[in-house]
């Protein structure tokens, strides 16, 4: 699936940038191929327009931000959060502004980010109780570009079988390769799935995980919210709760931006943020090598028998036919490369 070519995947909210980055003035963001311009509105709310002005196709992001209207930098041509233009500084004061507008998508800020949809959402932003649990802090873990599709970061958050391999040299225990099943439950936004995994501790995974014992276990509690967001709920027998929220949000067919926010039961002093960064970047970096390899057009319509499976595979195979059931009732079909 390239996912620029299934106009339907425009219908749904992608995280984007960090509502901080729009502090200092409007920030260019690319979301399924269209190149957008994100700014905070004189009440400080998103607001997401095509990166053109009307005038000579500058692109706004170049601008700055006056009252909460964004100006071109090119001729200083001035749009409101709706993208009507409101002011043109070479007019005489009495003449009137012309007719125009940029074209605007939703925007809406949650969970410290700028959330965007081109079209019109088939459903609401994923709702994670964590937010609003006094028991939970949330920290913006990491904000990367990877040169992967977001179907395959996806099926690999529901890929027990790749830890013994992928992740050898941190919880992971090549000789043990046989992996976990998930019990999966469909939901209509996409599906739970649960499953008990044993884990290699290694001493860096101590406050992580709240025991030195050389091995533990992870009771996942997972979601998976169509297309292209996931939750892995990991508890420890500690009762230390380690929530990772991903958006695999598609930048274009080959690349995604990866936003990783974490949710955890203790506090700063307990394990710091430094501490959860450095424990999950080697993770995800181990994730990102084997993964920015792999073939971009990853196959939803598995009748084509482009790829192999495997039982292990299933979470990924229910997500292809998912999405593939999305296609078809809106009245596409996957388009290959
Ligand atoms: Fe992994």
């Amino acid at each position: 699936m390239l996912t620029t070519r299934q106009k339907v995947l425009r219908n749904f909210w992608y995280a984007t940038l960090a509502l901080d980055k729009l502090a200092d003035g409007p920030k260019p963001f690319r979301l399924l191929g269209e190149d957008i311009v994100l700014f905070l509105d004189a009440d400080g709310r998103p607001a997401a327009l095509v990166d053109r002005c009307c005038h000579r196709t500058a692109k706004l992001s170049k601008g700055w931000i006056k009252g909460g209207n964004i100006v071109c930098g090119y001729h200083g041509w001035e749009y409101d959060r709706t993208g009507k233009l409101v002011n043109v500084p070479q007019f005489p004061f009495e003449q009137p502004v012309p007719v125009a507008n940029a074209k605007t998508f939703h925007a809406e800020a949650r969970y410290g980010y700028v959330w965007v949809c081109l079209g019109e959402p088939l459903l609401p932003i994923p709702e994670l109780p964590q937010e609003h649990d006094p028991a939970f802090r949330r920290l913006h873990q990491f904000d990367d570009y990877w040169r992967c599709s977001a179907l395959r970061m996806m099926e690999n958050s529901f890929d027990n079988a790749h830890f013994a391999f992928v992740h050898k040299g941190t919880f992971g225990d090549i000789n043990q390769p046989k992996p976990e099943r998930y019990e999966v439950v469909e939901t209509a936004d996409g599906f739970y799935a649960e499953s008990v995994v044993p884990v290699k501790n290694p001493p860096m995974a101590a406050r992580i995980t709240g025991t030195t014992e050389p091995w533990t276990k992870r009771k996942m509690k997972n979601h998976w919210f169509m297309p292209f967001c996931r939750t892995m709920d990991m508890e420890y027998p500690s009762g230390l709760r380690h929530v990772i929220f991903n958006s695999a949000t598609p930048i274009d067919d080959n690349s995604i931006q990866l936003i990783q926010i974490l949710f955890r039961n203790d506090r700063e002093e307990d394990c710091s943020l430094e501490e959860l960064r450095a424990w999950d970047r080697v993770i995800i970096e181990e994730d990102r090598e084997i993964l920015e390899s792999t073939d971009p057009d990853a196959i939803v319509d598995m009748s084509r028998k482009i790829e192999m499976h495997m039982p292990s595979d299933r979470p990924g195979m229910i997500m292809r036919d998912r999405l593939k059931k999305l296609l078809i009732e809106h009245g596409e079909s996957e388009i290959p490369r």
